[in-house]
């Protein structure tokens, strides 16, 4: 049993956690303890102290004890109005017309598995056990239930809230967030993703001081803020100390507060953005919050990461494609825009099929009047110039040579000059009397309204069951405006995934990839659809080590879309190397964002052996157990993939340093006693990038501009010194030295002649 109720105290026990409260003499449920298992925790000794009380304080009922001040008790719940003047997660203007309220126990029960939910996502329930505690208000008949699953496997318990209105008179909600717990201080360092478009997912960390940090959206959960949160102890690293994280399965406007209060507790509190939010609940009516996933590990940040990566394969992705290894795609954006023909997809798809490719992707372009993006966004009839075969057509023809067939969809946005819009101006999100604010050219569609969702469910649902669809890119290209209030938002969310479950749910053979503007949707809420989702339109590798790296401290490697494209990039004009691009995105949904004849003939025949590579660590990378290493060096980012049979490293160097010598591999998570085979993945050397320098290695002079060494380019490829040793696992995990790079004193074939932005790819697998 996960969850224990005795004597009015509550204790959840993960794993490795135990998360621990009880009800006051007074009925408010009062925190203990949130951290390390303690199995027979001793109340006495957890309980936050104050038997004499401070000054300047409001007591709760000073006769009946004038040392109980709920603004110092460390609380599972607060109110309004009755002393505690923190953050609060709840404001409801009751029938009284008044904000204050007071709500205590009144009932709890445990039930196994979750409770489901009827209007928003929630994690699977699969080996959980759920608390459900009622609290109702002291004045009136309006209880709050707060359910509480635990994820003993995971360590991960979620939290969500849910308002029932049994008065006669509506309760006026201006906030309900989904989760409130009030932790000690321990010199906390907020960490958050932020950024914006092709610039997602920056891990920030401000130090909470007295006061408040903010994290939230108010357009979705889009690029800005991530709704993920994590609170890391006073020196917590990589690979030790306290570290909590929290996340919601939402992606609407998300609020996340975090505050340390002068007498040293932190509140974090979480859930749906208050901001212009008023919700309305009848006589009778229920309101319930989205869930919130909080966990908590005492082995650093990779110990919260693989805590989530673990819950998130588990309980939260789902369908045909949860646990199965994503095909290689070739997706034709930025290989055509909006310029093409079935044959010349035909041929692109041909050519992704010779490289490996499994799956052939069609991305924004194929329907109405859509040759740029000022048209179109809202038909679904295809455009036959394009595909006179249509899209059963061209799919039957892809799959003939011997791929599946993808395509995308940006269902909820509308551009005015469409057919749909000309027919229905009245179902996009404006307002009467104002000129709406566009985006992208285009409006958002008002999923409240259920005409909306039956068009949009009917017309994606036809295409998938009438062409032979096996993938879909879902895209959203817009953020939010000229909508009523923060409460007409939520609708849209709730009709959103209602849309979701009506089209994804009983075509669970599909693999769906979120996409909005890039990583503008990475979020719970989404991945209970989504298998993956596209983390950037920056496809930059050195970016991606970035986006992608942030990303995982919540997330695990297989929701991240992650493709190789052209260089110079199209965001940022770096030239990176191909073997760069190859070995940041074997760290995902791996796919190619290129046409393959814009490579040279080596370039192509080298992405064909690193596909084939790929496919024998795909599985590593992808559901492997991942850790971010710290390499003590900002310059050379780390990542470690482990399954049971192999481990796999990237090891990127962003940055070059003029005759640094010393190279230190350290793998983690080895038998010490067992002896492996570590193996780096051949990187390719392209002629041409050493410019002058062929000068000082080749018996002839060749100028770098010369015809010659262009089509020796090409064609020829060399071979960097490919490192390999046979040691022991405690060998590995104390650290091999590697082969000094070149720094222009001589050259040996036992070197390394990779300069910035260089990658390296291990493979080490235990010998028999
Ligand atoms: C934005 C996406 O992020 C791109 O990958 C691409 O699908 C375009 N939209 C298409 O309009």
């Amino acid at each position: 049993m996960s969850i224990q109720v005795s004597d009015g105290v509550f204790r959840l026990h993960t794993a490795e956690t135990t998360y621990l409260f009880r009800t006051t003499a007074f009925g408010h449920l009062e925190s203990l303890h949130y951290g390390r298992r303690v199995e027979d925790a001793d109340v006495e000794s957890l309980r936050y102290k104050h038997e004499i009380p401070h000054g300047s304080t409001v007591l709760y009922d000073e006769k009946a004890d004038p040392s109980y001040c709920l603004e110092e008790l460390p609380l599972e719940w607060s109110g309004v109005g009755k002393g505690d003047f923190r953050v609060t997660p709840m404001e409801l203007r009751l029938p009284d017309g008044s904000f204050t309220c007071d709500f205590v126990y009144d009932s709890h029960r445990i039930e196994s598995g979750i409770v489901k939910m009827d209007t928003l996502p929630q994690s699977a329930g699969i080996g959980a056990e759920t608390l459900l505690v009622t609290l109702k208000d002291k004045a009136f008949t309006v209880y709050l239930d707060l359910y509480y699953t635990v994820y003993e496997a995971e360590n991960v318990i979620t939290r969500r809230a849910v308002l029932r209105n049994a008065e006669q008179a509506p309760v006026l909600l201006k906030r309900l967030m989904s989760y409130s717990l009030d932790l000690p201080d321990r010199g906390y360092t907020v960490a958050t993703l932020s950024g914006g478009w092709i610039n997602e997912a920056n891990v920030i960390e401000r130090k909470l001081e007295t006061g408040m940090l903010v994290n939230e959206s108010t357009s979705f959960s889009q690029h800005r803020h991530n709704p993920a949160v994590a609170l890391l102890s006073r020196g917590a690293t990589e690979d030790s100390g306290l570290v909590y994280g929290f996340n919601l399965v939402y992606g609407g406007n998300h609020q996340t507060s975090v505050e340390l209060s002068p007498t040293g507790l932190v509140r974090i509190t979480g859930g749906i953005n208050p901001y212009c939010f008023l919700w309305e609940l009848q006589p009778g009516e229920t309101f319930e919050t989205p869930e919130a996933v909080m966990t908590c590990s005492l082995g650093g940040k990779n110990g919260m990461s693989q805590n989530f990566h673990a819950f998130v394969q588990k309980q939260i992705v789902r369908g045909d494609w949860q646990n199965k290894e994503r095909p290689i795609l070739i997706n034709n954006w930025e290989a055509n825009f909006f310029q093409f023909r079935q044959n010349s997809l035909l041929r692109l798809a041909k050519r992704g099929k010779r490289l490996g490719c499994e799956l052939f992707v069609l991305d924004d372009g194929w329907f109405g009047a859509r040759n740029t993006d000022t048209a179109g966004l809202g038909d679904y009839t295809v455009n036959r110039k394009k595909l006179p075969e249509g899209l059963e057509g061209l799919g039957k023809r892809v799959n003939g040579l011997g791929l599946s067939f993808g395509l995308w969809f940006e269902p909820e946005n509308v551009n005015d000059d469409s057919d749909l819009y000309r027919a229905h101006p009245d179902w996009a999100i404006q307002r009467p009397n104002r000129t709406p604010a566009l985006g992208r050219h285009q409006k958002i569609l008002n999923l409240t309204l259920p005409a909306v969702r039956d068009y949009i469910v009917e017309n994606v649902s036809h295409i998938l069951d009438t062409c032979p669809i096996a993938y879909v890119k879902w895209d959203m290209n817009r953020k939010v405006s000229d909508f009523e209030d923060g409460a007409f938002l939520h609708r849209y969310m709730i009709g959103y995934y209602e849309v979701l479950s009506r089209i994804f749910r009983p075509r669970p053979q599909i693999l769906l990839e979120g996409c909005a503007s890039g990583g503008g949707r990475f979020d719970l809420g989404h991945l209970c659809f989504a298998q993956q989702i596209w983390a950037s339109d920056d496809t930059d590798p050195i970016e991606r080590l970035r986006i992608q790296g942030g990303l995982s401290l919540f997330y695990p490697v297989s929701t991240m879309g992650a493709h190789v494209s052209m260089a110079p990039h199209q965001q940022t004009l770096r030239h990176t190397p191909l073997f760069t691009r190859f070995a940041v995105a074997a760290f995902g949904a791996f796919g190619l964002e290129l046409d393959p004849m814009d490579l040279t003939p080596i370039e192509r025949k080298v992405l064909t052996s690193m596909l084939s590579e790929y496919r024998k660590i795909r599985k590593t990378c992808q559901f492997g157990t991942f850790t971010r290493v710290d390499t003590g060096n900002p310059y050379i980012i780390q990542w470690q993939a482990q399954s049971e049979t192999q481990t796999v490293i990237l090891r990127a160097k962003t940055l070059t340093k003029a005759a640094q010598v010393n190279d230190l591999l350290t793998v983690t998570g080895l038998d010490p006693h067992k002896t492996y085979t570590c193996r780096e993945i051949q990187n390719p050397l392209f002629v041409a990038g050493f410019g002058t320098l062929l000068k000082h290695i080749l018996p002839v002079k060749i100028r770098s501009y010369s015809h010659i060494l262009l089509a020796a380019n090409k064609r020829l490829k060399m071979d960097d010194y490919a490192e390999q040793y046979r040691a022991s696992g405690a060998q590995l995990m104390a650290g091999v030295q590697l082969h000094r790079s070149f720094i222009g004193t001589g050259y040996s074939e036992k070197m390394h002649m990779q300069g910035d932005d260089s990658a390296m790819l291990f493979v080490i697998t235990e010998d028999s």
